[in-house]
């Protein structure tokens, strides 16, 4: 499942973004689709699914766990569900690649299993934190061995659960989804509150199969042994993806780009408040529900930006924006500061470092922070800079070209393919010019 050979992307400086393109489906709602969808009872039906390495691991461990899974094909994938009792152990491993959404969901969803299950990663994912999600599921009293805190992670099953009132240690989703999948499988009354609002694709995609999620502000509560109801699902495409033209379209000029059926949950649009604060010309139209999904078309003009201190309530609704908001920032007059963003540094990569010395090469007067970062906008000059397998990073400094002063060298971008396979061919239509090599 892993990207097998290294990629290079070389991008020549300058060019504009224009045209209407349809980004790829929502990572989080596709790894949702399958978890649910497998749990269901009857058949469900997803389109728009993200044919993404990430999405496809999770695809793949639910036919390991014998799941009869149609596709997918063109977007389409049709899930025999099995019900909340009928998985089966997998007869090896569970490797999940780069995807830290599969592990941490997985992880609840498991411990409620009478069987075993041990998941596996690649080297990002061997090294990210496992405790913030072992801890609240020892708390329910599952079985649970990490390598001190880290994966490979070895789920004993055949635990029963008991439902626990947790209040999150940090802004996390993915912490959130797994006591809440843990939940389905306890005894009693889960209850989870969190710190900041953090995407509810979860809580959606649950109540949307018929199960009873109460919200209450920044409460969510569950109460388990329900059962999941089969449904279909469209997916919107992934406002994480769309975020790269959208920089890209506000930081070049003369561009005019539209992105169709993107998914504007609440939960998920920092990004668009944050480029708006900093003076970008962003118009949402066809505004509509699609499976308790909102979503719309959104329209970006290039228009100069100013820098601007990051509102601190918006960094969980951009968590994984900010690649490509530092490439805003590095295009802005003036200064942006970020702080709160300490998440970022347990990305797939350091995000705040990474950013910070790829920008520090093309000659941007960034400095990282603990908890995030200073840019003082100004020109982006030309070099070889290090995505660290990180797709975000990759494809962030990609877009920085537009407003370069030479070729940008962007070292390890195989991973691109997690989140955003057709990544090249759609960047080149729109006006970037990309090319991929084998490193
Ligand atoms: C995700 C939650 C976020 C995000 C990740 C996807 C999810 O992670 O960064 O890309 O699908 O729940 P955290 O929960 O670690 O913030």
């Amino acid at each position: 499942m892993t990207s097998e050979h290294n990629k290079i992307y070389l991008v020549q400086p300058g060019g504009k973004l224009t045209g209407q393109f349809r980004m790829p489906g929502d990572k989080s709602i596709s790894h949702r689709s399958i978890m649910l969808g497998s749990l269901a009872e009857g058949t469900t039906e997803v389109t728009g699914f993200l044919e993404g390495e990430d999405a496809l691991a999770t695809l793949a461990s639910f036919r390991a766990m014998g799941v009869e899974i149609e596709g997918p094909k063109d977007g389409k994938v049709k899930i025999h569900g099995v019900g909340m009792h009928g998985l089966k152990a997998a007869d090896k491993d569970i490797y999940l690649g780069n995807s830290g959404t599969s592990i941490r969901l997985l992880s609840g969803l498991l411990a409620g299993q009478a069987f075993d299950s041990t998941l596996t990663g690649d080297v990002s994912l061997s090294g990210r934190p496992m405790k913030r999600v072992t801890n609240p599921l020892a708390e329910m009293g599952a079985n649970i061995d990490s390598q001190d805190g880290k994966p490979p992670l070895k789920i004993n099953g055949g635990s029963k659960l008991k439902a626990i009132n947790y209040t999150l240690p940090m802004a996390s989703a993915q912490v959130k989804s797994c006591v809440l999948l843990a939940g389905l499988y306890a005894e009693g009354t889960t209850v989870v509150k969190e710190p900041a609002p953090t995407r509810d694709h979860t809580e959606r995609m649950l109540q949307g199969m018929g199960y009873k999620v109460d919200v209450d502000g920044d409460t969510v509560t569950i109460e388990g042994g329900g059962k999941l109801t089969a449904t279909s699902i469209d997916v919107p495409s992934d406002i994480s993806s769309a975020t790269f033209f959208m920089v890209g379209a506000a930081i070049a000029p003369g561009s005019d780009i539209t992105l169709t059926h993107v998914g504007i949950n609440p939960t998920r649009i920092g990004v668009i408040n944050i480029l708006r604060l900093m003076g970008a010309d962003i118009t949402l139209s066809n505004e509509k529900m699609t499976g308790g999904e909102p979503v719309a078309d959104i329209s970006v003009k290039y228009a100069a930006l100013t820098g601007i201190n990051i509102p601190e309530e918006q960094v969980p609704l951009a968590i994984d924006e900010f690649p490509a908001i530092f490439v805003a920032a590095a295009c802005a007059d003036g200064q942006t500061v970020l702080t709160g963003a300490e998440e970022l540094r347990v990305k797939e990569s350091d995000r705040i470092q990474a950013m910070a010395d790829g920008l520090q090469i093309l000659g941007v007067d960034a400095v990282a922070t603990d908890d995030g970062i200073i840019i003082n906008g100004g020109t982006i000059g030309s070099g070889e800079v290090e995505s660290h397998g990180d797709h975000r990073i990759a494809m962030s400094f990609a877009m920085a070209a537009l407003q370069a002063g030479g070729t940008i060298h962007i070292n390890d971008c195989a991973n691109v393919a997690t989140s955003f396979p057709d990544f090249v061919t759609l960047a080149k239509e729109a006006g970037l010019e990309v090319d991929e090599i084998d490193g």
